[in-house]
């Protein structure tokens, strides 16, 4: 875990290291009932945990060497407080009109990071370089790695960890999660393509190098199946290098037979290699386009 700076976020606060800003935050989370506004310096300690986040120097939860994810929670906790500790307030951008608690994140030139009008990013989301977003959202403690693509509506939720060079096709809703703390977010790895309009909720996760095709529904409670075997590999969890797409699997229940969707592992790539759909990121970037 990395040290907290001395630079203040975009409320002003100057605070220390993270271990001592995480007791201060679990500290905080004990008496939460007992902050508001007023709390100067419980927003602090929460302003600069949130200011971490929005530089990339924590994240919300990592994978680990084992390949689990580990949550920090402490981190869920200072976006919960953050709401508890600030006031709405109107924010007026040209004839826009907006009203909320968190500011927007600035300095995107800086930063490397390429917004097309539209766009939107809370304070306390990080963005790497060469991220670009086309008109999308990304909510607060949400972390999206290197050269990932958030295309046109695509959201990333509170909380959700993309990967390196993921594109996140139109319409891609990645689900956020704030409550319960312990909650897994939805992981995305490095170099996934997300089909368009496809839905990953509930901590649900695709390995490095996968694709989910368009339209695909990704749960915590969805059974992958590999194709070739009829095997449940998994709920919820996409393996790395393989294609995936959306497909129905029969369901008995008292009133008859129903399809329920199912996640269907439908190829493997190899390690590596990148499937050539996925490669449309690259294409465009390297035409300049994006
Ligand atoms: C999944 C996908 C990558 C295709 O992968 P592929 O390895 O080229 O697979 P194929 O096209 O050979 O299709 C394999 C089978 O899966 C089916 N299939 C393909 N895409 C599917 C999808 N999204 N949902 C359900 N089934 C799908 C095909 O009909 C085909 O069935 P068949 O073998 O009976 O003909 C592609 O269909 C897809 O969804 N791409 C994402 C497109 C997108 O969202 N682009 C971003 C724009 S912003």
């Amino acid at each position: 875990m990395s040290e907290g700076s001395k630079r203040g976020g975009p409320l002003g606060f100057i605070l220390v290291s993270t271990s001592e800003l995480q007791s201060t935050i679990e500290a905080l989370w004990e008496v939460r009932d007992t902050l508001g506004p007023q709390s100067a310096e419980a927003m602090a300690a929460v302003s600069e945990a949130i200011d971490l986040l929005d530089r990339g120097q924590v994240r919300v939860a990592e994978v680990n060497r084992d390949g689990f994810v580990v949550v920090n929670q402490w981190l869920k906790l200072a976006v919960l407080l953050l709401f508890k500790l600030t006031e709405m307030r109107t924010i007026e951008v040209g004839p826009f009109e907006y009203a909320d608690k968190i500011p927007l994140k600035t300095d995107y030139m800086e930063r490397g990071v390429r917004v097309v009008p539209g766009a939107s990013a809370r304070w306390g989301s990080y963005q790497a370089p060469g991220v670009v977003m086309m008109p999308s959202y990304v909510n607060i403690g949400a972390y999206v790695g290197e050269n990932s693509m958030v295309d046109t509506w695509a959201t990333v939720g509170s909380c959700a960890q993309i990967g390196a060079n993921v594109h996140l096709s139109g319409g891609v809703g990645i689900g956020g999660v704030l409550e319960p703390p312990q909650a897994e977010p939805v992981i995305i790895e490095d170099d996934c393509l997300i089909g368009s309009r496809c839905i990953v909720a509930e901590g649900a996760r695709v390995r490095r190098g996968s694709v989910l095709g368009a339209g695909a529904i990704l749960t915590g409670s969805i059974p992958v199946i590999d194709a070739g075997t009829g095997r449940e590999l998994s709920r919820g969890e996409v393996p790395a290098n393989v294609v995936a797409v959306s497909a129905t699997r029969t369901r008995e229940f008292d009133g008859g037979s129903f399809g329920l969707p199912c996640v269907l592992v439908i190829k493997r790539i190899d390690a590596g290699q990148r499937h050539d759909k996925a490669a449309l990121n690259e294409i465009l970037r390297g035409h300049g386009a994006i």
